[in-house]
């Protein structure tokens, strides 16, 4: 098995629904297009034409047929597959940074704390379908009823209902939330926890603070 290469300007954001990841993002991205970097937003699952459409068939409230656990596994590798393939890999190429709300952890949260697949499983995939890992990841760490919370304010308030993984019940967000807090503590060095309880300004000051400490250890250029 490939060791996973570390691209430093590669910074994910993690958490779990209602952490406030899409608000931190952009504050991210302001704070490092602000010196002139080129930076890529992007997002999992989903992150290309093809990879939005796998997102949609994970995300289908559609009970009738809902993807077993393995197929959920193989769709978000499948799109996390092409969206590494034609955007992740071709901005690092040329040098811009990407900021992608969720990555490869997310699965190690869902899939694996969520839904039981084994750990071994993940990293294979991981392995041998994405083989890069962020340089920074941001984890937004909220009880889960807070997240819940504001996930659900801000579905009421654009007339949404739930996608299908959204309508899972809380012990499946507490495993969610319990195994990000796992994969941070394990890997510390790449992890940096944001307490996301906080007042969306304080959440992206800390984002941004956690940010600038990290392009200060980095070698310049
Ligand atoms: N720190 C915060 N405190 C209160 N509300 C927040 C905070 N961060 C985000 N929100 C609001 O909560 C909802 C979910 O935030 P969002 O950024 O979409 O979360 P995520 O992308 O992690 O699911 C949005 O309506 C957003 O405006
Ligand atoms: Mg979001």
């Amino acid at each position: 098995m490939n060791a996973l290469d570390i691209a430093p300007r590669l910074i994910t954001l993690e958490g779990g629904e209602g952490a406030g990841k899409s608000t931190v993002l952009s504050a991210l991205a302001q704070a490092l297009r602000a010196p002139g970097y080129e930076v890529v937003t992007t997002r999992e699952p989903g992150g290309t034409p093809l990879a939005e459409r796998i997102r949609e068939l994970l995300l289908h409230p559609d009970n009738a047929d809902a993807p077993t656990a393995d197929t959920e596994l193989l769709l978000m590798f499948a799109s996390r597959a092409q969206h590494v393939a034609s955007v992740v890999r071709p901005a690092l190429a040329r040098g811009a940074w990407v900021l992608s709300d969720r990555f490869t952890d997310a699965s190690h949260a869902y899939q694996g704390g969520g839904r039981g697949v084994d750990r071994t499983t993940i990293a294979m995939l991981e392995s041998r379908f994405v083989g890069l890992q962020p340089g920074l990841t941001l984890l937004l760490d909220v009880p889960v009823a807070v997240g819940r919370a504001r996930a659900q304010g801000r579905a009421s308030s654009n007339s949404v209902q739930p996608d299908r993984i959204e309508a899972e019940a809380d012990g499946f967000f507490e495993r969610v939330r319990s195994a990000y807090r796992d994969l941070a503590a394990a890997q510390p060095r790449r992890f940096r926890m944001i307490d996301a309880s906080q007042p969306a300004e304080r959440v992206a000051a800390d984002a941004v603070a956690a940010l600038d400490d990290y392009l200060q250890g980095l070698p310049q250029g």
